[in-house]
């Protein structure tokens, strides 16, 4: 027996004005979503902005629903209308960021397991990583450079391949 370790990188910034302007431009895209999140029962709005190949943008923001489990993170929203209006397209970047309903400071927020899920699968299915921009509060921000660094050991798709 051995025991192994994996570390993970990212890239950290003290504030949104250090990124990269395609980043910022994510990010801000991610903050105006928030204003259509539907979250009547958590008042925890998520706004999340795909950027595609092509350098269109497709915006989602949380959806929840009184049958609590059939919402929906702000994050597959963006993710699966991307894949679905534009499946040709690699997704090359997903910025996200919350607040709560009755103010503006952005809060820290970091993909669930399924929305990580979703988007390592994305990566296999188009052979590309997809850029995390993550707000990490007091006006921080995370830039992790792929989805499958925060799903370490992760089920894909050929975990399903017989030989
Ligand atoms: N939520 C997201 O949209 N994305 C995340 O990364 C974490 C959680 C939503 C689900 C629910 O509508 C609310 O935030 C509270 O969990």
């Amino acid at each position: 027996m051995k025991k192994v370790s994996q570390e993970i990188q990212f890239e950290l910034y003290d504030s949104s004005q250090e990124l990269s302007q395609l980043d910022r431009e994510l990010l801000e895209a991610a903050v105006a979503s928030t204003d259509s999140a539907y979250a009547p029962y958590s008042k925890f709005h998520v706004g999340a902005a795909v950027l595609l190949e092509t350098g269109e943008v497709v915006q989602g923001s949380n959806q929840e629903n009184a049958a609590y489990p059939s919402g929906l993170c702000a994050e597959r929203v963006a993710l699966f209308a991307a894949a679905s209006q534009h499946p040709e397209n690699k997704i090359c970047a997903i910025a996200i960021t919350a607040c709560f309903h009755d103010t503006d400071e952005l809060l820290a927020v970091s993909p669930c397991g399924d929305c990580r899920q979703v988007l390592a699968e994305y990566e296999h299915r188009y052979q590309s990583g997809i850029r995390m921009i993550l707000t990490a509060g007091n006006g921080k921000v995370m830039v992790v450079p792929d989805a499958r660094t925060l799903l370490p050991l992760m089920f894909n798709a050929d975990n399903l391949k017989r030989d």
